[in-house]
């Protein structure tokens, strides 16, 4: 099988993290390099994070790209309050040490892009590493295959505000200015969809009895969040974004939706609302795919299965086949 090259730029955060384990261990995928920008955390922690998921899969050889710590125009706002202090659940994990964390995310970005033939980049965080490196070099996004963005949300309210979800809100200038520069479609894989995709204690109690490590680091980083979504939305376990947009590159079939022009507001009071065009007001060209369906139980069944190979059959018998 020919792998698809791939850049992974992200906040870890919780759910990236999971995003991360995905990725590198879906033989589908070459993963390039990891970018980090700061949403969820600050970038450099986020790269520290970033070191965590990669032990997990022993992949601590997949390079590490510290990335934008500011957003383009907004002071930055992070979410320790669902992620934790430390990002990843307050596991405070000591530093993994003796792993270069490079500093030049977006240099990174447009040299691989300039250097290699059809590399997507699946982005899961704020677009500020995009829209720097869409600024400094366009020209290499022409040599760009596909791009997936976690972040928007069209027909369902905001996770940050009535409207607006987290990714694009925190730096609604840069979403903006990827959505309206980017040569290529933007797949947008907005909360429609991600709201669909909760990590159940039930799910967590069954992958404890699959593996352990897996499993153990799957449940510690889990437990802030899963605490958060109680108290905030009174949702019994945890909306894990991050991972269906990995898993939608791999396997479009997961998720259906519509192709329409968007923009990212960037002030007032619903800064970092998606306004998806879907009655053609504005008469401009389509620049996303709006994701707005998705199957949640294929989903879960293929998250399971590449991160605990080897127990295909009983996941199958427990989520009840696909
Ligand atoms: O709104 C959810 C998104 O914001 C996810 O990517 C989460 O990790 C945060 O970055
Ligand atoms: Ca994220």
């Amino acid at each position: 099988m020919l792998k698809r090259k791939v850049i992974i730029d992200c906040d870890p955060g919780i759910d990236d993290s999971l995003a991360i384990l995905l990725a590198i261990l879906s033989p589908e995928l070459d993963v390039l390099g990891i970018t980090t920008v700061s949403g969820n955390v600050t970038s450099d922690v986020g790269a520290k994070n970033t070191l965590h998921a990669l032990q997990m899969c022993s992949s601590l050889d997949t390079p590490v790209y510290e990335g934008e710590k500011y957003p383009l125009v907004r002071e930055l706002v992070t979410a320790q309050d669902t992620h934790g202090e430390d990002g990843i659940g307050e596991n405070f994990y000591e530093d993994i040490k003796d792993i270069n964390i490079r500093n030049n995310a977006v240099d990174f970005i447009i040299e691989t892009l300039h250097k290699n033939e059809n590399v997507s980049i699946i982005a899961l965080g704020p677009l500020t590493n995009i829209a720097k490196a869409l600024q400094k070099d366009k020209e290499a996004f022409n040599n760009m295959d596909e791009f997936i963005s976690m972040g928007g949300a069209f027909r369902v309210e905001g996770n940050c505000s009535p409207v607006a979800e987290f990714n694009y809100w925190v730096d609604p200038h840069a979403a903006n200015y990827v959505f309206q520069n980017l040569p290529k479609t933007i797949h947008m894989v907005g909360l429609d969809v991600t709201r669909k995709i909760v990590l159940t204690p039930n799910i967590i109690e069954f992958i404890n009895r699959l593996d352990e490590k897996m499993a153990k680091y799957i449940t510690d980083i889990t437990r802030f969040y899963i605490d958060f979504h109680w108290k905030q939305e009174k949702v019994i376990g945890c909306v894990i974004n991050d991972p269906l947009a990995v898993a939608y590159f791999i396997d479009r079939s997961l998720c259906s939706g519509f192709k329409s022009f968007v923009q990212v507001v960037e002030d007032g009071m619903a800064i970092g609302q998606t306004m998806v065009d879907v009655a053609d007001f504005y008469k401009k060209e389509a620049n996303c795919i709006v994701l707005d369906k998705v199957n949640e139980k294929r989903f879960m069944n293929m998250f399971l299965k590449r991160l605990f190979k080897d127990h295909e059959s009983i996941i199958d018998l427990i989520l009840g086949g696909i």
